[in-house]
Protein backbone atom coordinates (compact mmCIF):
# COMPACT_ATOMS: atom_id res chain seq x y z
CA UNK A 1 0.00 0.00 0.00
CA UNK A 2 1.35 3.02 -1.10
CA UNK A 3 0.10 6.27 1.27
CA UNK A 4 -0.17 9.71 -0.20
CA UNK A 5 -1.70 13.40 1.35
CA UNK A 6 -3.82 15.56 0.40
CA UNK A 7 -6.18 18.49 2.07
CA UNK A 8 -9.27 17.84 0.06
CA UNK A 9 -9.86 14.29 -1.63
CA UNK A 10 -12.12 14.29 -4.56
CA UNK A 11 -14.25 11.41 -5.80
CA UNK A 12 -15.82 12.00 -9.59
CA UNK A 13 -14.10 14.10 -12.36
CA UNK A 14 -17.51 15.17 -13.91
CA UNK A 15 -18.14 18.95 -13.91
CA UNK A 16 -18.74 19.25 -9.89
CA UNK A 17 -15.50 17.30 -8.88
CA UNK A 18 -13.45 19.18 -11.79
CA UNK A 19 -14.80 22.54 -10.80
CA UNK A 20 -13.84 21.70 -7.02
CA UNK A 21 -10.51 20.71 -8.38
CA UNK A 22 -9.43 23.67 -10.05
CA UNK A 23 -11.20 26.52 -7.57
CA UNK A 24 -9.44 24.68 -4.83
CA UNK A 25 -5.75 25.07 -6.97
CA UNK A 26 -6.47 28.97 -7.97
CA UNK A 27 -6.61 29.38 -3.98
CA UNK A 28 -3.78 27.18 -3.40
CA UNK A 29 -5.21 24.29 -1.89
CA UNK A 30 -4.50 20.98 -2.17
CA UNK A 31 -6.76 18.12 -4.20
CA UNK A 32 -6.60 14.91 -6.15
CA UNK A 33 -9.34 13.88 -8.18
CA UNK A 34 -9.92 9.70 -8.48
CA UNK A 35 -11.91 9.23 -11.39
CA UNK A 36 -13.48 5.69 -12.12
CA UNK A 37 -13.83 5.67 -16.11
CA UNK A 38 -10.92 6.94 -18.65
CA UNK A 39 -10.14 10.25 -20.31
CA UNK A 40 -11.70 9.49 -23.02
CA UNK A 41 -14.95 8.02 -21.56
CA UNK A 42 -15.12 10.95 -19.31
CA UNK A 43 -14.86 13.76 -22.39
CA UNK A 44 -17.21 12.20 -24.86
CA UNK A 45 -20.54 11.82 -22.40
CA UNK A 46 -23.18 14.16 -23.78
CA UNK A 47 -25.44 16.10 -21.78
CA UNK A 48 -27.02 19.30 -21.61
CA UNK A 49 -25.56 22.43 -22.49
CA UNK A 50 -27.50 25.54 -21.12
CA UNK A 51 -25.35 27.63 -18.66
CA UNK A 52 -26.68 30.14 -16.15
CA UNK A 53 -24.71 32.94 -15.46
CA UNK A 54 -22.84 31.61 -12.10
CA UNK A 55 -21.97 28.65 -13.75
CA UNK A 56 -20.13 30.79 -16.53
CA UNK A 57 -18.27 32.78 -13.61
CA UNK A 58 -17.30 29.71 -11.82
CA UNK A 59 -16.00 28.68 -15.41
CA UNK A 60 -14.10 32.30 -15.27
CA UNK A 61 -12.73 31.81 -12.16
CA UNK A 62 -11.69 28.32 -12.85
CA UNK A 63 -9.71 29.64 -15.95
CA UNK A 64 -11.31 26.90 -18.08
CA UNK A 65 -13.72 30.00 -19.89
CA UNK A 66 -11.36 30.54 -22.72
CA UNK A 67 -13.21 28.31 -25.54
CA UNK A 68 -16.45 29.31 -23.95
CA UNK A 69 -15.72 32.96 -24.52
CA UNK A 70 -15.14 32.61 -27.84
CA UNK A 71 -17.52 29.15 -28.93
CA UNK A 72 -20.83 29.91 -26.20
CA UNK A 73 -23.54 31.02 -27.77
CA UNK A 74 -25.85 33.99 -25.91
CA UNK A 75 -29.76 33.23 -25.94
CA UNK A 76 -31.87 36.23 -24.96
CA UNK A 77 -35.52 34.34 -25.20
CA UNK A 78 -36.53 30.82 -25.70
CA UNK A 79 -39.75 29.47 -27.36
CA UNK A 80 -42.71 27.03 -26.66
CA UNK A 81 -44.79 25.20 -29.24
CA UNK A 82 -47.72 24.01 -27.79
CA UNK A 83 -50.12 21.72 -30.44
CA UNK A 84 -47.89 23.66 -32.96
CA UNK A 85 -48.26 27.34 -32.14
CA UNK A 86 -45.26 28.94 -31.31
CA UNK A 87 -44.51 31.63 -29.01
CA UNK A 88 -41.10 33.40 -27.92
CA UNK A 89 -40.15 34.66 -24.03
CA UNK A 90 -37.87 37.30 -23.80
CA UNK A 91 -35.68 35.98 -21.25
CA UNK A 92 -33.71 38.82 -21.12
CA UNK A 93 -36.51 41.51 -20.93
CA UNK A 94 -38.29 39.62 -18.17
CA UNK A 95 -34.98 38.53 -16.00
CA UNK A 96 -33.92 42.67 -16.20
CA UNK A 97 -30.92 42.12 -18.55
CA UNK A 98 -29.62 38.51 -18.24
CA UNK A 99 -29.75 35.49 -20.27
CA UNK A 100 -28.56 32.12 -20.87
CA UNK A 101 -25.50 30.30 -22.86
CA UNK A 102 -25.48 27.44 -24.81
CA UNK A 103 -22.17 25.47 -24.76
CA UNK A 104 -21.98 21.44 -24.33
CA UNK A 105 -21.52 20.11 -21.23
CA UNK A 106 -19.04 17.79 -22.66
CA UNK A 107 -17.07 20.81 -23.93
CA UNK A 108 -17.01 21.85 -20.58
CA UNK A 109 -15.41 19.09 -18.73
CA UNK A 110 -13.08 18.71 -22.02
CA UNK A 111 -11.82 22.44 -20.67
CA UNK A 112 -11.81 21.80 -16.88
CA UNK A 113 -9.27 19.02 -17.51
CA UNK A 114 -6.92 20.22 -19.82
CA UNK A 115 -6.73 23.68 -17.52
CA UNK A 116 -6.23 21.41 -14.41
CA UNK A 117 -4.12 19.05 -15.94
CA UNK A 118 -2.01 22.26 -17.64
CA UNK A 119 -1.47 23.65 -14.38
CA UNK A 120 -0.34 20.64 -12.44
CA UNK A 121 -3.09 19.28 -10.87
CA UNK A 122 -3.75 15.38 -10.27
CA UNK A 123 -6.79 13.62 -11.79
CA UNK A 124 -6.39 9.82 -11.47
CA UNK A 125 -8.29 7.94 -14.33
CA UNK A 126 -9.18 4.68 -14.55
CA UNK A 127 -8.99 4.02 -10.48
CA UNK A 128 -10.43 1.27 -8.79
CA UNK A 129 -12.32 0.10 -5.88
CA UNK A 130 -12.55 3.66 -4.64
CA UNK A 131 -13.73 4.09 -1.12
CA UNK A 132 -14.18 7.03 1.24
CA UNK A 133 -13.20 5.79 4.89
CA UNK A 134 -13.17 6.78 8.38
CA UNK A 135 -15.15 10.45 7.43
CA UNK A 136 -16.40 10.13 10.48
CA UNK A 137 -13.21 10.62 12.22
CA UNK A 138 -10.92 14.36 11.24
CA UNK A 139 -8.49 11.85 9.69
CA UNK A 140 -10.02 10.54 6.51
CA UNK A 141 -9.11 8.89 3.81
CA UNK A 142 -9.54 7.23 0.35
CA UNK A 143 -8.45 3.83 -0.83
CA UNK A 144 -7.90 3.19 -4.32
CA UNK A 145 -6.15 0.56 -6.82
CA UNK A 146 -4.71 2.33 -9.49
CA UNK A 147 -2.16 0.17 -12.01
CA UNK A 148 -3.26 -2.39 -9.27
CA UNK A 149 -0.97 -0.88 -6.74
CA UNK A 150 -3.02 -0.19 -3.66
CA UNK A 151 -2.87 3.47 -2.85
CA UNK A 152 -4.46 5.13 0.15
CA UNK A 153 -4.94 9.06 -0.04
CA UNK A 154 -5.17 10.49 3.37
CA UNK A 155 -6.93 13.92 3.53
CA UNK A 156 -8.49 16.34 5.60
CA UNK A 157 -11.86 16.17 4.21
CA UNK A 158 -13.71 14.08 1.16
CA UNK A 159 -15.69 15.60 -1.85
CA UNK A 160 -17.99 12.78 -2.98
CA UNK A 161 -19.04 14.25 -6.60
CA UNK A 162 -19.21 10.91 -7.92
CA UNK A 163 -22.86 10.92 -9.63
CA UNK A 164 -26.01 9.03 -8.65
CA UNK A 165 -24.29 5.83 -8.94
CA UNK A 166 -21.07 6.60 -7.26
CA UNK A 167 -19.79 4.83 -4.28
CA UNK A 168 -19.56 8.08 -1.85
CA UNK A 169 -23.40 8.08 -0.80
CA UNK A 170 -23.82 4.61 -0.19
CA UNK A 171 -21.03 4.48 2.25
CA UNK A 172 -23.21 6.69 4.34
CA UNK A 173 -25.48 4.80 6.94
CA UNK A 174 -28.77 4.83 5.33
CA UNK A 175 -30.08 5.98 9.26
CA UNK A 176 -28.49 8.91 8.88
CA UNK A 177 -29.43 9.87 5.10
CA UNK A 178 -33.48 11.19 4.49
CA UNK A 179 -33.71 10.57 0.63
CA UNK A 180 -37.02 12.48 -1.77
CA UNK A 181 -37.72 11.16 -4.53
CA UNK A 182 -39.74 10.59 -8.24
CA UNK A 183 -39.48 8.91 -10.82
CA UNK A 184 -41.76 9.95 -14.17
CA UNK A 185 -43.50 7.59 -16.16
CA UNK A 186 -41.96 8.77 -19.23
CA UNK A 187 -38.25 9.04 -20.66
CA UNK A 188 -36.27 11.32 -23.37
CA UNK A 189 -35.17 9.69 -26.54
CA UNK A 190 -32.25 12.17 -27.60
CA UNK A 191 -30.27 12.15 -30.88
CA UNK A 192 -27.53 14.36 -31.67
CA UNK A 193 -27.37 15.35 -35.43
CA UNK A 194 -24.87 17.28 -37.90
CA UNK A 195 -28.26 19.40 -38.97
CA UNK A 196 -28.99 23.29 -37.96
CA UNK A 197 -31.60 23.36 -34.95
CA UNK A 198 -34.95 24.91 -36.49
CA UNK A 199 -34.88 27.91 -34.76
CA UNK A 200 -31.73 29.91 -33.22
CA UNK A 201 -33.12 29.58 -29.78
CA UNK A 202 -34.45 26.33 -27.83
CA UNK A 203 -37.65 25.29 -28.09
CA UNK A 204 -39.77 23.39 -25.85
CA UNK A 205 -42.95 21.66 -27.59
CA UNK A 206 -45.76 20.15 -25.61
CA UNK A 207 -47.97 17.93 -28.68
CA UNK A 208 -50.84 15.80 -28.19
CA UNK A 209 -48.21 13.20 -28.82
CA UNK A 210 -46.27 14.05 -26.69
CA UNK A 211 -42.79 16.58 -25.34
CA UNK A 212 -40.59 17.44 -27.70
CA UNK A 213 -37.17 19.86 -27.19
CA UNK A 214 -34.81 21.31 -30.25
CA UNK A 215 -31.36 22.44 -28.69
CA UNK A 216 -28.44 22.65 -30.46
CA UNK A 217 -24.78 22.13 -30.09
CA UNK A 218 -23.21 25.10 -31.92
CA UNK A 219 -21.53 25.71 -34.26
CA UNK A 220 -23.64 23.25 -36.63
CA UNK A 221 -25.40 20.68 -34.66
CA UNK A 222 -28.93 19.73 -33.44
CA UNK A 223 -29.76 18.47 -29.99
CA UNK A 224 -33.38 17.22 -29.71
CA UNK A 225 -35.65 15.47 -27.69
CA UNK A 226 -38.59 13.05 -27.31
CA UNK A 227 -40.96 12.20 -24.38
CA UNK A 228 -41.08 8.18 -25.02
CA UNK A 229 -41.61 5.16 -22.43
CA UNK A 230 -38.44 4.35 -20.31
CA UNK A 231 -38.22 0.78 -21.59
CA UNK A 232 -38.27 1.99 -25.63
CA UNK A 233 -36.67 -0.31 -28.04
CA UNK A 234 -34.21 1.83 -29.81
CA UNK A 235 -33.90 -0.50 -32.64
CA UNK A 236 -38.41 0.40 -33.32
CA UNK A 237 -37.12 4.10 -33.99
CA UNK A 238 -34.94 4.66 -37.52
CA UNK A 239 -33.92 7.35 -38.40
CA UNK A 240 -36.73 8.47 -40.50
CA UNK A 241 -39.09 8.11 -37.73
CA UNK A 242 -37.74 10.26 -35.64
CA UNK A 243 -37.50 12.71 -37.87
CA UNK A 244 -41.01 12.55 -38.79
CA UNK A 245 -41.73 11.99 -34.99
CA UNK A 246 -39.80 15.56 -34.53
CA UNK A 247 -41.97 17.53 -36.69
CA UNK A 248 -45.05 16.36 -36.10
CA UNK A 249 -43.98 17.59 -32.28
CA UNK A 250 -43.35 20.59 -33.78
CA UNK A 251 -46.61 21.09 -35.42
CA UNK A 252 -46.81 23.35 -39.27
CA UNK A 253 -44.14 22.22 -41.88
CA UNK A 254 -44.15 25.77 -42.88
CA UNK A 255 -42.99 27.48 -40.04
CA UNK A 256 -38.95 26.99 -39.59
CA UNK A 257 -39.53 22.99 -40.07
CA UNK A 258 -37.34 20.50 -38.55
CA UNK A 259 -34.12 20.41 -40.99
CA UNK A 260 -32.80 16.20 -40.95
CA UNK A 261 -29.01 15.15 -41.07
CA UNK A 262 -27.07 12.39 -40.18
CA UNK A 263 -28.12 11.15 -36.51
CA UNK A 264 -24.35 10.81 -34.62
CA UNK A 265 -25.91 9.99 -31.26
CA UNK A 266 -29.03 8.47 -30.02
CA UNK A 267 -29.99 7.65 -26.72
CA UNK A 268 -32.59 6.86 -24.11
CA UNK A 269 -32.55 9.17 -20.74
CA UNK A 270 -34.70 8.34 -17.48
CA UNK A 271 -36.35 11.19 -15.51
CA UNK A 272 -36.07 11.71 -12.23
CA UNK A 273 -35.92 13.26 -8.93
CA UNK A 274 -33.87 12.96 -6.32
CA UNK A 275 -32.59 14.81 -3.26
CA UNK A 276 -30.73 12.97 -0.49
CA UNK A 277 -30.19 15.26 3.06
CA UNK A 278 -27.97 16.08 4.37
CA UNK A 279 -25.39 17.26 2.45
CA UNK A 280 -22.61 16.48 4.85
CA UNK A 281 -21.59 13.74 7.17
CA UNK A 282 -19.31 14.53 9.19
CA UNK A 283 -15.60 15.38 6.81
CA UNK A 284 -17.65 13.58 3.73
CA UNK A 285 -19.66 16.26 1.82
CA UNK A 286 -21.73 15.34 -1.18
CA UNK A 287 -22.07 17.49 -3.80
CA UNK A 288 -23.77 17.71 -7.73
CA UNK A 289 -25.29 14.50 -9.40
CA UNK A 290 -24.21 12.54 -6.13
CA UNK A 291 -26.77 14.71 -4.24
CA UNK A 292 -29.54 15.69 -6.56
CA UNK A 293 -30.92 14.68 -9.63
CA UNK A 294 -33.23 16.82 -11.59
CA UNK A 295 -35.40 16.13 -14.86
CA UNK A 296 -33.58 18.08 -17.65
CA UNK A 297 -36.21 19.79 -18.66
CA UNK A 298 -34.88 23.02 -18.06
CA UNK A 299 -31.10 22.13 -18.25
CA UNK A 300 -30.62 22.55 -14.47
CA UNK A 301 -28.54 19.79 -13.50
CA UNK A 302 -25.16 21.31 -14.51
CA UNK A 303 -25.86 24.73 -12.61
CA UNK A 304 -27.24 22.86 -9.45
CA UNK A 305 -24.00 20.78 -9.60
CA UNK A 306 -22.00 24.62 -10.21
CA UNK A 307 -23.59 26.26 -7.27
CA UNK A 308 -22.70 23.45 -4.98
CA UNK A 309 -19.74 23.77 -5.32
CA UNK A 310 -19.15 27.35 -5.22
CA UNK A 311 -20.87 26.69 -1.61
CA UNK A 312 -18.81 23.66 -1.12
CA UNK A 313 -15.11 25.22 -2.22
CA UNK A 314 -15.92 28.80 -0.30
CA UNK A 315 -16.49 26.52 2.75
CA UNK A 316 -13.11 24.96 2.38
CA UNK A 317 -11.62 28.18 1.55
CA UNK A 318 -13.23 29.90 5.06
CA UNK A 319 -11.03 27.04 6.80
CA UNK A 320 -8.21 26.85 5.38
CA UNK A 321 -7.39 30.65 5.01
CA UNK A 322 -9.86 31.76 8.07
CA UNK A 323 -9.45 28.47 10.05
CA UNK A 324 -13.04 28.85 10.29
CA UNK A 325 -15.88 26.12 10.35
CA UNK A 326 -18.62 27.76 9.68
CA UNK A 327 -19.00 27.18 5.96
CA UNK A 328 -18.63 24.06 6.10
CA UNK A 329 -21.07 23.85 8.86
CA UNK A 330 -23.40 25.35 7.16
CA UNK A 331 -22.53 24.07 3.71
CA UNK A 332 -25.62 21.73 4.04
CA UNK A 333 -27.99 24.06 4.99
CA UNK A 334 -27.26 26.92 2.22
CA UNK A 335 -26.84 24.02 -0.85
CA UNK A 336 -30.10 22.46 -0.05
CA UNK A 337 -31.68 25.81 0.00
CA UNK A 338 -31.04 26.70 -3.26
CA UNK A 339 -31.32 22.60 -4.65
CA UNK A 340 -34.45 22.79 -3.48
CA UNK A 341 -36.08 25.73 -5.72
CA UNK A 342 -34.36 24.46 -8.80
CA UNK A 343 -36.08 21.23 -8.21
CA UNK A 344 -39.53 22.44 -7.91
CA UNK A 345 -39.00 24.58 -11.19
CA UNK A 346 -37.76 21.54 -12.62
CA UNK A 347 -40.20 19.34 -11.55
CA UNK A 348 -43.13 22.15 -12.74
CA UNK A 349 -41.90 22.33 -15.91
CA UNK A 350 -41.26 18.77 -16.17
CA UNK A 351 -45.04 18.04 -15.18
CA UNK A 352 -46.38 21.16 -17.50
CA UNK A 353 -44.57 19.96 -20.36
CA UNK A 354 -45.17 16.23 -20.55
CA UNK A 355 -48.54 14.06 -21.52
CA UNK A 356 -48.83 11.33 -19.07
CA UNK A 357 -50.36 8.21 -20.65
CA UNK A 358 -54.36 8.39 -19.53
CA UNK A 359 -54.22 12.05 -18.94
CA UNK A 360 -57.42 12.94 -17.91
CA UNK A 361 -59.24 15.35 -20.19
CA UNK A 362 -59.65 17.71 -16.82
CA UNK A 363 -55.76 17.64 -16.32
CA UNK A 364 -55.26 17.89 -19.99
CA UNK A 365 -56.85 21.26 -19.78
CA UNK A 366 -55.49 22.24 -16.88
CA UNK A 367 -51.47 21.97 -18.16
CA UNK A 368 -53.00 23.71 -21.38
CA UNK A 369 -54.20 26.54 -19.24
CA UNK A 370 -51.45 26.80 -17.12
CA UNK A 371 -48.99 27.11 -20.45
CA UNK A 372 -51.59 29.64 -22.10
CA UNK A 373 -51.22 31.38 -18.63
CA UNK A 374 -47.63 31.54 -18.52
CA UNK A 375 -47.88 32.85 -22.00
CA UNK A 376 -49.87 35.73 -21.61
CA UNK A 377 -49.32 36.99 -18.12
CA UNK A 378 -46.40 38.77 -17.55
CA UNK A 379 -45.56 38.03 -13.99
CA UNK A 380 -45.59 34.07 -14.92
CA UNK A 381 -43.14 35.30 -17.50
CA UNK A 382 -40.94 36.85 -15.02
CA UNK A 383 -40.90 34.50 -12.72
CA UNK A 384 -39.81 31.84 -15.48
CA UNK A 385 -36.86 33.91 -17.08
CA UNK A 386 -35.64 34.53 -13.13
CA UNK A 387 -35.72 30.63 -12.45
CA UNK A 388 -34.61 30.01 -16.42
CA UNK A 389 -31.76 32.35 -16.43
CA UNK A 390 -30.98 31.02 -12.75
CA UNK A 391 -31.76 32.09 -9.17
CA UNK A 392 -28.29 33.83 -7.60
CA UNK A 393 -25.56 31.61 -6.32
N1 LIG B 1 -15.11 6.28 -8.06
C1 LIG B 1 -14.63 7.33 -8.77
N2 LIG B 1 -15.39 8.01 -9.67
C2 LIG B 1 -16.66 7.62 -9.81
C3 LIG B 1 -17.22 6.55 -9.07
C4 LIG B 1 -16.38 5.86 -8.16
N3 LIG B 1 -16.84 4.86 -7.45
N4 LIG B 1 -18.52 6.43 -9.43
C5 LIG B 1 -18.76 7.36 -10.36
N5 LIG B 1 -17.64 8.09 -10.60
C6 LIG B 1 -17.47 9.19 -11.54
C7 LIG B 1 -18.25 9.03 -12.83
O1 LIG B 1 -17.58 8.18 -13.75
C8 LIG B 1 -18.33 10.46 -13.31
O2 LIG B 1 -17.24 10.81 -14.13
O3 LIG B 1 -17.98 10.39 -10.98
C9 LIG B 1 -18.31 11.28 -12.04
C10 LIG B 1 -19.62 11.94 -11.73
O4 LIG B 1 -19.90 12.86 -12.75
P1 LIG B 1 -21.39 13.28 -13.18
O5 LIG B 1 -22.25 12.09 -13.19
O6 LIG B 1 -21.26 14.07 -14.42
O7 LIG B 1 -21.90 14.18 -11.95
P2 LIG B 1 -21.56 15.67 -11.55
O8 LIG B 1 -20.11 15.97 -11.70
O9 LIG B 1 -22.23 15.88 -10.25
O10 LIG B 1 -22.29 16.50 -12.67
C11 LIG B 1 -23.52 17.09 -12.53
O11 LIG B 1 -23.35 17.12 -14.91
O12 LIG B 1 -22.94 15.03 -15.66
C12 LIG B 1 -23.94 15.94 -15.51
O13 LIG B 1 -26.09 14.91 -15.32
C13 LIG B 1 -25.06 15.55 -14.66
O14 LIG B 1 -25.92 17.55 -15.28
C14 LIG B 1 -25.39 16.87 -14.19
C15 LIG B 1 -24.08 17.49 -13.84
C1 LIG C 1 -29.59 20.19 -24.41
O1 LIG C 1 -29.16 21.04 -25.19
O2 LIG C 1 -29.13 19.04 -24.38
C2 LIG C 1 -30.69 20.57 -23.48
C3 LIG C 1 -31.17 21.85 -23.49
C4 LIG C 1 -32.19 22.21 -22.64
C5 LIG C 1 -32.74 21.27 -21.79
C6 LIG C 1 -32.25 19.98 -21.76
C7 LIG C 1 -31.21 19.62 -22.61
O3 LIG C 1 -33.76 21.63 -20.98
Amino acid sequence: MITKRTQVGIIGAGPAGLMLGRLLMEQGISSVILETKTRDYVESRIRAGVLENGTVELLKDAKADYRLKKEGQTHNGLEFSINGQRSRIDLNHFSKGKSVIVYGQTEITIDLISTHIGSGGEIIFNADNVLPNKFDTSKPNITYQHNNINYQLDCDFIAGCDGFHGVSRLQIPIKDQTIFERKYPYAWLGILAEAPPPSNELIYATHERGFALFSMRPPSRSRSYLQCSPDLDLNKWPDTRIWDELQTRLGSKTESPVCEGKILAKGVTPMRSFVVEPLRYGHLFLAGDAAHIVPPTGAKGLNLAMSDIQYLSDAFLNFYKNNSTAGIDNYSKKALSRIWKTERFSWWMTSVLHKIENESSFDNRIRLTELEYLLSSEAAMSSLAENYVGLPF
